[in-house]
């Protein structure tokens, strides 16, 4: 089945590179970026997780944790993440699922039989702190996704989550954002006392906050 927005994401226990874990306690009251590889021992494969290693820190930053899985055995994992440092230099620092029965696949929906009946498609399910899904991401196996751009919609994620902004098109951390359309003028003055920039009455822009209180 289909997982939607707003879903509670579905709960499983499995073998990973750093033990076996139940997800939802792994997951704590924080963040969570659940991401699937096709196959271990594959190029592109390769360099996604060296990448996503080097930005592990950034992840931290955000209190977000990274979790991969691909459709292997542990054996293979612990292989595979030998020349995962050889090839990027990266060390992997977050656990890898080992999903040989493919439970937790099925579960997310990674399995798209047009693309491939035994391998995962690139899915990322990022979980906010109430278990719920807030944003996903599906690749075919020939594309490598953009690490950056995961912790770009994760900043936006969370700045939503805090305050009652939203972010436009190509936004990066640090530029303007806009008014939800649920906030009405008098509701923004109280939110937003320095004022915002009205390009349409519904196009609202204000300075992103940084701090302060969360509305
Ligand atoms: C890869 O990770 O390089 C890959 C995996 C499956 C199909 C194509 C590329």
């Amino acid at each position: 089945m289909a997982l939607n927005l707003g879903d509670v994401v579905p709960d499983f226990e499995a073998d990973t590179t750093e033990g076996r874990i139940s997800f939802h306690k792994w997951l704590g009251d924080g963040w969570g970026v659940l991401f699937s590889h096709p196959k271990n021992f594959t190029p592109v494969c390769t360099t996604e997780l060296g990448a996503a290693a080097k930005l592990k820190p950034e992840f931290d930053k955000r209190n977000v944790k990274l979790i991969g899985l691909s459709v292997d055995l542990l054996s293979n994992h612990d292989q595979w993440t030998q020349d995962i440092k050889d090839a990027t230099g990266a060390t992997l620092n977050f656990p890898l699922i080992a999903d040989h029965d493919k439970t937790v696949a099925n579960l997310y929906g990674m399995i798209h039989p047009n693309a491939s009946d035994t391998t995962t498609v690139r899915s990322v399910f990022v979980v906010g702190p109430d278990k719920k899904l807030k944003l996903s991401l599906t690749y075919p196996a020939s594309t490598g996704r953009n690490f950056d751009e995961i912790l770009r919609v994760i900043d936006s994620l969370q700045l939503t989550a805090k305050f009652s902004v939203a972010t436009p098109a190509d936004w990066k951390n640090g530029d303007e954002v806009i008014i939800v359309p649920s906030v009405s003028d008098d509701a923004a003055k109280e939110k937003f006392p320095a004022g915002w920039k009205a390009v349409k009455p519904y196009l609202r822009y204000v300075a992103q906050p940084t701090a302060g209180k969360p509305s």
